[in-house]
């Protein structure tokens, strides 16, 4: 099997956002897929996610991990999730403060019983598992907070691979939606928003609210599961979604190596590496 990935950087927002962050945007996703795919090469798809998620959390373009959205208590919560296709385990955070990278979070926990921790219990397991103090405000979040310009999550992060033997992973990372209720919980660290098994692996973006609405990461692995091709698996979950004019965006790979995305609203941030050429959308 050719090794392959796809990660995304959310949505772009024409409106609010200027042609030079599209571009840095879209320059930031294609060094992202180019050091994942070396990495991919002698680490295994479940590895791969997590570094390729981390490497995004980084950035501060995008919303997870540094550059987060604050919340409405001026608060920065942050959820990420993991989920191996091999295992079915699926682990996560939901709104976990002052850590650097929430996705590793959840890789430490992929071993335990009690595999998803919310608010402080994530944060007193991170700390006893050595992870350190971390703010990930930035100056442009406080811009925003201030200006209360309510955003529709436009930077969540998240990455699809699939490796030399075949076995596919996902992982997905969000600072939330902005000015979020305190408490609110996104999809990113549901099944809802990142979902994968042997026959598929998908991470979404969007507004969280939307995406468990129509359980969309799971439904559209589940179609691929029960037979479906995955073009029309993605069609069918996205059609679920236009009678309340659902806002989700999605990243994919199936068993045979075929990438795909979809989006409901034609501005998400995509890089995918097929093995032969990377390719930008957006
Ligand atoms: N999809 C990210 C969020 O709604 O917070």
């Amino acid at each position: 099997m050719t090794p392959k990935l796809i990660i995304h950087g959310g949505f772009f927002s024409e409106s609010s956002q200027s042609v030079e962050v599209k571009i840095a945007k879209q320059n930031a996703l294609s060094e992202i897929a180019k050091a994942s795919y070396q990495y991919l090469q002698t680490h295994s798809a479940l590895e791969t996610v997590v570094f390729a998620t981390e490497l995004l959390e980084n950035d501060p373009l995008f919303n997870a991990g540094t550059g987060s959205q604050i919340q409405s208590d001026g608060k920065i919560r942050m959820s990420a999730s993991l989920m191996d296709g091999i295992t079915k385990k699926f682990s996560g955070v939901i709104n976990i403060e002052n850590v650097k990278n929430p996705i590793r979070v959840a890789e430490k926990l992929m071993p335990f019983d009690d595999t998803v921790l919310g608010g402080e219990g994530a944060l007193m397991f991170a700390r006893i598992h050595g992870f350190e103090y971390y703010d990930p405000i930035i100056p442009q979040r406080v811009v925003e907070y201030e200006a209360k310009k309510k955003a529709k999550a436009l930077g969540t992060v998240g990455c699809v691979a699939i490796d030399a033997n075949g076995n596919l992973a996902a992982a997905t990372s969000t600072g939330g939606k902005g000015f979020e209720i305190p408490g609110r919980i996104s999809d990113s660290a549901t099944t809802a928003g990142n979902f994968c098994n042997e026959f598929c692996g998908v991470s979404c973006t969007g507004v969280g609210e939307d995406i468990l609405r129509v359980a969309l990461a799971t439904k559209i692995v589940t179609r691929v599961t029960d037979g479906m091709k995955i073009k029309e698996a993605f069609q069918k979950s996205f059609d679920e979604l236009k009678p309340f004019e659902g806002f989700a965006g999605c990243i994919a790979i199936d068993k045979d190596g075929n990438i795909f995305h979809q989006d409901s609203f034609p501005s998400m941030v995509f890089a995918s590496f097929n093995g032969n050429e990377i390719v930008v959308f957006n």
